[in-house]
């Protein structure tokens, strides 16, 4: 199973959350921005600043780390990705067996109905009206207070506790129920492995910790799978 979060986007120039220079949040309260009260309250504020992530993320493309985790899940097939990243990049590589714990960017619902809202025009400066039932769209992401899409969730937590390798990617394993993955998963004995070049809350309790950039690792022990697979000819 393999846990991604917000720095295996970095080397694509997509700014981390939580990152003291660039982090979004260095620049705004999420509290402001990321939770139904506040688009509740000033849709328009909210709904441009979904809309300038949207832009941001459309002008960049998945990097080594990306490409390598989706060339992973073909030598790997019972690999399990769980993404915290909204931005889509890990899909635009090629990983098809992917859970975004936390939504996607570029879908969209309505508050009121929940009725998915496809086919929003890009841009769009004001959040659009429900086609069912004229209520606000939203942008589809778990914002902050919100629970998990129950089906994710569910296959999250059940790759989790079957998985033998836990990795976490470029999170700082701050926000649940995410970072409570990796507990599941090393109470029953997986080993956890942490690509990240900071240390986190997981540092202490991981297996490996390789503390270097993920688009520099990944594509590494990618290499190193494939060689061990023709010598050995495993699928383990
Ligand atoms: P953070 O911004 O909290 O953490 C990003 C992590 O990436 C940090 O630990 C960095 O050290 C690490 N990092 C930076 N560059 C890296 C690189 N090149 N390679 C590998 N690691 C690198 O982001 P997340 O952990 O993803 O939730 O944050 C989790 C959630 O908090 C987000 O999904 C978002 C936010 O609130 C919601 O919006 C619900």
């Amino acid at each position: 199973m393999v846990l991604t979060g917000a720095g295996v986007s970095a080397e694509s120039g997509v700014p981390t959350f939580r990152d003291a220079q660039t982090g979004l949040w260095s620049r705004f309260r999420p509290e402001q921005l990321a939770t139904v009260g506040a688009f509740v309250a000033d849709p328009d504020t909210v709904w441009a600043w979904y809309e300038w992530r949207r832009d941001l993320v459309e002008q960049v493309a998945p990097n080594a780390g990306h490409l390598a985790l989706a060339e992973l899940e073909s030598l790997v097939p019972a690999m399990t990705l769980v993404t915290q990243n909204v931005d889509g990049l890990h899909r635009l590589a090629g990983s098809r067996k992917i859970i975004e714990f936390h939504g996607n960017l570029f879908d969209n619902h309505c508050l009121e109905c929940a009725c998915p809202a496809p086919g929003v025009p890009r841009p769009c400066p004001k959040p659009p009206r429900c086609h069912a039932c004229g209520g606000l769209v939203r942008p589809g992401v778990v914002w902050f207070g919100e629970a998990i899409p129950a089906l994710s969730l569910e296959r999250a937590v059940q790759a989790a506790d079957s998985c033998d390798l836990f990795m976490s990617i470029g999170t700082s394993m701050l926000v649940h129920p995410a970072a409570g993955l990796a507990a599941r998963a090393r109470s029953t004995g997986a080993a956890l492995v942490e690509i990240n070049p900071e240390p986190t809350e997981l540092t202490r309790f991981a297996d490996f910790a390789i503390q270097a950039p993920s688009g520099h690792v990944l594509p590494v022990l990618r290499q190193a799978l494939a060689i061990c697979r023709r010598r050995t000819g495993s699928n383990h």
